[in-house]
């Protein structure tokens, strides 16, 4: 059950929840709303403050006790200095959460002082991203050890209807964020291509998105043997999964959002080392991502065109699999040579984006988690961005610093052209060790010429392999918010509200 939220006018001293989070800045004081709270704790808040014991740093956590008749634990959170605004309020609201999950409690209240829509849905996205755990395959501890589950979040604001807005909006963005956590979550025996499909149709069904799924001889009618080549050394079906949602003008071009779906990653042929290879099931992210970014537009009820693909399969080694040096012959007509099969993404996606051409897109967005070079290049921090639309980039960078799912973008001069140049064939799919994020985008690059076209590589951003402290290590939902904040720009763009 995702977290039940609201907004609810701030009388904090007799707020009805067991824990209250307060989010502070750096240098903080008390507004009135606090000032009264203080009064009915003995002071207690001021002096934390004065005292510099709490100084409002990011992730810092402090833990009171709250006034007689009012909620029973303050849990003050840090949002840092005041430099970076949306992006604290998201991180806090998480922090927050995630506390007063371990500690048991079932419904916490959040006030950040904060007044405005914009605000409230950050910290509404923020609480759900805490309240999340992925806890299916663990089994219930016995009924007298089991603590409550967080099921309840109430944010408390000056103006209760602008804050109702934001808290419907964040849920909407939170609970396609937490989807896609989700499918990167579940081990690649349980996600799978069918599963990922199967997920597709229940957002379809759901939201009245029309859903088509091409299986391995559909896509041999495609004539897809770019896609087909990755997949012909697995049993399981390859699914290209189609989603449809129409909120726009009938015959109004739609934005694709395209993501690469490898529910495991072994490397092929050119096998990756067993250590850390398990981390692979989040090889998805990407296609995750598409699929949560529908249900958070369709919730959202945007009023725009927006087409869902992903390209799903997995990447194993066995006698039927493609081997390097192997060419094969891309539904767009180029031939390309397999030098690594390891670089099995790029090659799904170049089938995926030829096949949004019949679409007649606005825009392309392709999100994948697509090389550990980017991962060198930008770290864990900033989603590798690329495109040869200025403006388009551009929009998708503003999206993603409003998001707080930040990206950077990296060239895609036709200098890197000559490091996939192929001695047999067109192309091939590997440029060596050498500007890897690049050389891999330029590839995808041959494929996207004919709409405009932007490429993310969430290889660093889409899961941690550490406790991020606001978050658990696992996936963190990149690149769902920076997706929904695009497209949602576009619908206010082309409604003229904006
Ligand atoms: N899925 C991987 C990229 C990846 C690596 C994602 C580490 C997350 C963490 C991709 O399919 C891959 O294996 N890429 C190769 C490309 C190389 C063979 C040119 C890589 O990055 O090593
Ligand atoms: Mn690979
Ligand atoms: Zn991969």
């Amino acid at each position: 059950m995702p977290l039940r939220l609201s907004a609810r006018a701030a009388t904090l001293a007799s707020a009805e929840v067991p824990y209250l989070a307060i989010a502070l800045r750096k240098g903080a004081t008390l507004d009135a709303a606090l000032a009264t709270l203080d009064q009915a704790v003995g002071g207690a808040l001021g002096r934390v403050l004065t005292s510099r014991e709490f100084r409002g740093a990011r992730d810092e956590v402090m833990h009171l006790l709250g006034p007689a008749g009012g909620p029973a634990h303050l849990l003050l959170v840090g949002l840092g200095p005041p430099t970076e605004p949306g992006g604290a309020i998201r991180r806090a609201a998480a922090l927050a959460a995630r506390q007063a999950r371990k500690l048991g409690a079932s419904r916490i209240g959040w006030y950040d002082g904060d007044a405005d829509a914009s605000g409230a849905e950050r910290a509404a996205v923020g609480l759900m991203m805490g309240a999340w755990e992925y806890a299916d395959l663990k089994t219930a501890p016995p009924e007298d050890e089991r603590r409550a589950t967080l099921e309840e979040g109430v944010i408390y604001a000056a103006d209760v209807a602008l804050a109702e807005r934001g808290v419907a909006a964040g849920a909407a963005i939170g609970q396609g964020t937490n989807l896609a956590r989700r499918l990167a979550m579940m081990p690649p025996n349980l996600c799978t291509p069918e599963f990922l499909a199967a997920t597709a149709r229940d957002i379809g069904t759901r939201h009245g998105m029309a859903v088509t799924v091409l299986g391995r001889e559909e896509l041999e009618r495609e004539q897809m043997g770019s896609f087909l080549s990755v997949a012909q050394g697995t049993p399981q079906d390859p699914k290209l999964i189609a989603l449809e949602y129409r909120g726009g003008a009938t015959g109004g071009k739609p934005i694709v959002l395209v993501g690469k779906g490898l529910c495991f990653d072994t490397g092929g042929i050119s096998i990756k080392p067993a250590q850390g290879m398990e981390l692979m099931k989040f090889d998805m992210c990407g296609g995750a991502g598409v699929l949560g970014a529908m249900e958070s537009i369709a919730q959202l009820d945007l009023r725009i065109n927006v087409i869902g693909l992903v390209g799903a399969t997995t990447n194993m080694p066995s006698g039927t699999a493609v081997k390097p040096g192997d060419v094969v012959r891309s539904q767009l007509g180029k031939f390309i040579e397999v030098v690594n099969t390891d670089a099995e993404g790029r090659l799904v996606l170049a089938d995926v984006l030829s096949y949004a051409r019949r679409y007649e897109p606005d825009a392309v967005i392709d999100a994948a988690t697509l090389t550990g070079a980017c991962v060198i290049a930008l770290g864990h921090t900033a989603t590798g961005v690329f495109g040869t639309d200025a403006a388009l980039v551009q929009e998708v960078l503003d999206a993603g610093t409003r998001s707080s799912e930040p990206g950077w973008q990296l060239p895609l001069w036709e200098d890197y052209k000559e490091l996939i140049t192929s001695d047999v064939a067109d192309l091939k799919n590997t440029g060596g060790r050498a500007a890897g994020a690049i050389t891999a985008a330029m590839f995808l690059k041959e494929f996207a010429e004919s709409f405009p076209w932007v490429h993310l590589d969430i290889a660093g951003t889409a899961y941690s392999e550490t406790d991020l402290t606001y978050l658990p290590k696992g996936p963190t939902g990149v690149p769902v918010g920076m997706f929904v904040e695009f497209v949602r720009q576009r619908a206010a763009r082309s409604s003229g509200s904006s």
